[in-house]
């Protein structure tokens, strides 16, 4: 009897034994493939390592004079404007309370839905209790002509005209600020 349960237990595929080691192998080279994958994508990654806080924001061709840009509100709390002159990203957050403000086009200025603080589009209040202008963030154009924000740098006003706190655009938009 127990002669042709041996025989029986061999005549399997795959036994019980066989089955385990299996799963074994391709637990330990599934997790082999991972790490090389995550080490190959280390190596060989197109952007350069940048701080959590510094986003892409396009070209200059993906924004018009005169206008301005809430793409970025959503994700980094940033409006990008373009003045005709000059690029310059403006923080996205009421000086009185910290609501972020709306960008009204037709009348061109920011409203905040918190208390009705208004700013001009330079971001310079003019109503309301807001105590002063929006914050201007770092703004930059590498060499390869992308543009380039840093949420953690920020200028308060007056410190506008300073480099970083824009990107001019004259001349076909080359030299940044
Ligand atoms: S938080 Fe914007 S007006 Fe109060």
């Amino acid at each position: 009897m127990s002669d042709i349960k041996i025989a029986k237990n061999h005549g399997h595929l795959w036994g019980r034994r066989d089955l385990v080691t299996r799963a074994g192998w391709f637990a330990t080279l599934a997790t082999l493939a991972v790490a090389t994958g995550g080490f190959v994508r280390l190596l060989f990654r197109r952007a350069p390592l940048e701080p959590p806080s510094v986003f892409h924001a396009g070209t200059i061709a993906d924004y018009q004079p005169g206008k301005v840009s809430d793409r970025f509100v959503r994700a980094w709390r940033v409006f990008i404007v373009h003045d005709g002159e000059r690029l310059f990203a403006l923080q996205a957050k009421c000086t009185h309370l910290g609501c972020t403000p709306r960008w009204y086009g037709l009348e061109t200025k920011f409203k905040c839905p918190c208390h009705g603080s208004g700013f001009h589009a330079d971001g310079v209040n003019f109503e309301g209790p807001a105590p002063r202008p929006l914050e201007r963030v770092k703004i930059w154009q590498d060499s390869a002509g992308q543009i380039w924000a840093d949420v953690d740098k920020r200028f308060e006003y007056p410190r506008r005209d300073v480099p970083d706190a824009f990107v001019a655009v004259r001349g076909g938009g080359k030299a940044s600020g």
